[in-house]
């Protein structure tokens, strides 16, 4: 191969070419070019073509071997706006030292010791369904899982403030995610005009939530001796007096707002719309919820789940990994190229961007038998056995892979088990279920639920 060769790949049509098939339905547009064209592709995207790699080896060169020739992809001046400087998209050396300042609070050591609060916050959110149980009054369950997932991420990541502040965060949340402008680069521009009436509402909410924040930090030093929030990790870890604190809290507002938006929103979205699809194929699946639910009674019984508890859900552990596989929240992601080098033998020129999309490769028939096949027992350890490890990305891979992948699995496990000891949820009656490629990969007409109240 010449050794500025480039990857095979499609054109499109006119001047926006495969833009417009790429916008109708991204997912199954990458899946098609991945089968088409192969591990590596070329797309035109009218003013600009992108790189799709779907091969776990190739994901491995990106993501891995040649790491240090990739930055993240940070083009999107919105999601700037709202999370800024935080561990998703800082570089270099800010980033190392937010990630490895980080890190202690993600081990699985430190992450079953917050079991006990979040159990409980669980646990009385979930009991709240008992007004819908029984009586043809359908739960809204991506709505539900957000609003779980919000308290859960803001009390974990911003301490007790937090819980007076979850509805309005909520609330403007939402502004942001219904006002958030579509078309975000100038090449995209040419599919659609600005809507100034969304960038104004855009904004405003954006004001709204820092208000919020700073109000929070501003409260913070009356309560961080009990708090057990992220927040006091990140302003000290030694004792503090109040005056300190607030010194603290002053010298890096801007910088504490950015980490803590940061974790706050890849934590909360992600999870709950995992949760939603987690739940859809349990219900879709009768043989899989039954083993779900005998396995919650064997090992949880009534009891309180706790850490230990929740690690022996085998068999919901691996449903949930499969969920993950099918229906990955963060359907893809994507890279820079800061220089010009070589992938799988073909040149990747400087400034490319690279996707690697979870979607298609987890639906890659080479390492996926049946791909469309909903099977948890593809991770009964038998079978993971010589599978590549870049060929299951829900979290990503390499240094920039997600830090909250055991948060994630553990709080999954949790509600499953709740939901388990308490209700049987099925699909409301004719409600249409579709994946929807937004930030996450939602269900585009969200997902209604009857609720049933188990006899106890
Ligand atoms: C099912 C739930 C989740 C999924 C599918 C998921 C997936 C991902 C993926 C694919 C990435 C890499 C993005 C990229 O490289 O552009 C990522 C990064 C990240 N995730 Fe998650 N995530 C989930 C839950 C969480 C939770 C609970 C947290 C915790 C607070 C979290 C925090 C982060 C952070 C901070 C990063 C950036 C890491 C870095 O760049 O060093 N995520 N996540």
């Amino acid at each position: 191969m010449s050794k500025n060769q480039l990857p095979p790949g499609p054109e499109g049509e006119g001047k926006l070419g495969c833009l417009p098939e790429m916008r109708a339905n991204p997912m199954e547009f990458l899946r098609k070019v991945a089968s088409e064209y192969g591990g590596i592709a070329r797309i035109n995207m009218g003013a600009y073509y992108s790189y799709l790699v779907s091969d776990p080896k190739l994901i491995k060169e990106v993501l891995v071997d040649h790491y240090d020739k990739y930055k993240k992809n940070t083009r999107y001046k919105q999601v700037r706006m709202v999370i800024g400087e935080g561990m998703l998209l800082s570089e270099g050396e800010v980033w190392k030292n937010q990630r490895s300042h980080a890190q202690p609070k993600f081990t699985s050591k430190a992450l079953d010791k917050q079991v006990d609060w979040i159990t409980g916050l669980a646990s009385k959110f979930i009991d709240n369904w008992d007004s819908n149980a029984n009586q043809e009054k359908p739960i809204e369950l991506e709505f539900q899982f957000n609003l779980l997932t919000q308290l859960l991420a803001g009390v974990w990541v911003m301490g007790e403030g937090f819980k007076s502040r979850s509805q309005r965060v909520f609330d403007i949340y939402n502004q942001i995610r219904m006002n958030w402008p579509e078309m975000t680069d100038l090449k995209a521009s040419l599919l659609k005009p600005k809507n100034l009436k969304k960038e104004i509402n855009f904004r405003r909410a954006l004001h709204d939530l820092n208000k919020t924040v700073y109000e929070l930090l501003d409260e913070y030093p009356d309560i961080i001796k009990n708090d057990i929030g992220f927040l006091k990790h990140l302003i000290s870890d030694a004792d503090m007096d109040k005056t300190a604190v607030r010194d603290s809290i002053t010298k890096q507002k801007r910088s504490l707002r950015d980490q803590l938006l940061t974790l706050f929103v890849t934590a909360f979205e992600t999870t709950a719309t995992s949760l939603c699809w987690t739940i859809y194929v349990i219900d879709k699946y009768p043989q899989v919820k039954q083993k779900i639910y005998d396995e919650v009674n064997e090992v949880i019984g009534d009891q309180t789940p706790t850490a230990d508890l929740l690690n022996k859900l085998d068999y919901t552990e691996k449903v949930i990994k499969e969920s993950l596989r099918l229906y990955s929240s963060v359907h893809s992601f994507s890279r820079v190229a800061l220089e010009d080098h070589e992938i799988g033998g073909y040149h990747v020129p400087k400034d490319m961007t690279v996707i690697i999309s979870s979607y298609v490769t987890h639906r890659l028939p080479e390492y996926w038998e049946e791909p469309d096949t909903f099977d948890p027992s593809r991770f009964d350890k038998e079978r993971t056995v010589g599978r590549s490890r870049f060929a299951y990305i829900p979290f990503a891979a390499g240094h920039r892979n997600c830090i909250g992948s055991y948060m994630a699995l553990m709080q999954s496990k949790l509600v499953v088990a709740l939901i388990a000891q308490r209700y049987n949820l099925s699909l409301y009656p004719g409600h249409r279920v579709e994946k929807h490629a937004a930030t996450t990969m939602r269900p585009k007409f969200g997902m209604k639920m009857n609720v049933e109240r188990l006899a106890a």
